[in-house]
């Protein structure tokens, strides 16, 4: 069995829901505290033990790959003024194999995920999706290469989101548990049903693990829900020739693609972040006092 070593981040859309913050800036490069959402995704594939990652990018980005380069003009300053702290922040994004693809018509994510295939080639491999960021004492990605290693199919990640919610997913429909700790079989993948159509509430949630297969599956698929290219049909056609695992997942996960859910997580990690955690609890509480 091939080691997972590869990693897509698709990073190509448009972010229209933090306009107009995100006309000119990469919405991926919007901090929570102090340091880009993306990079919180990358910091998590290379913590899993990824070593090659793809970011699918399109218009207005170019801050995501200068963000990973280097910059030797601030390094130099930060030198001069012995700010060895802040020199190692900006240093150590730059050490990551990172590539870039530029989607010039993004059509959906799984179009995003197809245009990384010459990248991939046949392997196994991991997609993350930004908009998602999660905590756990072991990360997700890493949990689920570690299933992929029990099992050798493909794996995504899942959680119960409330009913009501469902539509906003990719749902699966389970067929059975295989074991306690949460690995379904699964009978169908459908992408954002209505909740009185949803198989069920265990809600695909951005971390991915496919094998190179999907590829035959997305040049077949047609377009699906918003009339773009879906991962998840493609996914439930892979499902038909091998099987398709879904991982529940137990840690935190923060949505950080809506405007509600990104000021929440700013407000968690600030209420941990050691330049911040004190002011921002004192804050927090007299504000809190006056609502
Ligand atoms: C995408 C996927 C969906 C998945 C979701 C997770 O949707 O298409 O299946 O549940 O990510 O965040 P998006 O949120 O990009 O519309």
């Amino acid at each position: 069995m091939k080691p997972v070593r590869k990693a897509i981040i698709p990073a190509a859309g448009l972010g229209t829901r933090f306009l107009p913050a995100t006309k000119a800036l990469a919405k991926e490069m919007l901090p929570i505290v102090d340091k880009p959402t993306i990079q919180f995704i990358v910091e998590e594939a290379i913590a899993s033990g990824i070593e090659d990652i793809v970011i699918v990018d399109g218009k207005s980005k170019r801050s995501i790959e200068d963000h990973f380069d280097s910059n030797p003009e601030l390094e130099n300053n930060l030198k001069e003024k012995n700010k060895d702290e802040m020199l190692k922040l900006v240093q150590e994004t730059t050490d990551i194999n990172l590539y870039f693809i530029r989607q010039s018509h993004p059509n959906g994510l799984g179009d995003a995920v197809l245009t990384a295939k010459a990248f991939i080639g046949d392997e196994p491999f991991v997609v993350l999706l930004g908009d998602d960021l999660m905590q756990d004492k072991t990360p997700l990605t890493k949990q689920l290469i570690d299933r992929y290693n029990e099992t050798g199919e493909s794996t995504l990640a899942v959680m119960r989101v409330p009913h009501e919610q469902v539509s906003e997913y990719g749902v699966i429909d389970p067929a059975t548990q295989i074991t306690e700790d949460g690995l379904y079989r699964v009978k169908n993948f459908v992408e954002k049903p209505k909740p009185e159509d949803a198989p069920s509430d265990l809600a695909i949630i951005g971390r991915y693990l496919l094998t190179p297969e999907i590829f035959e599956e997305l040049e077949k698929t047609k377009p699906g829900k918003g009339n773009e290219i879906q991962l998840t049909d493609a996914i439930d056609s892979l499902n038909n020739r091998q099987h398709v695992y879904a991982h529940e997942f137990k840690g935190d996960r923060y949505d950080i693609g809506s405007k509600i859910g990104f000021l929440e997580t700013n407000i968690e990690f600030g209420l941990k972040h050691p330049q911040t955690k004190d002011k921002l609890r004192a804050y927090i509480k007299e504000l809190a006092s006056k609502l």
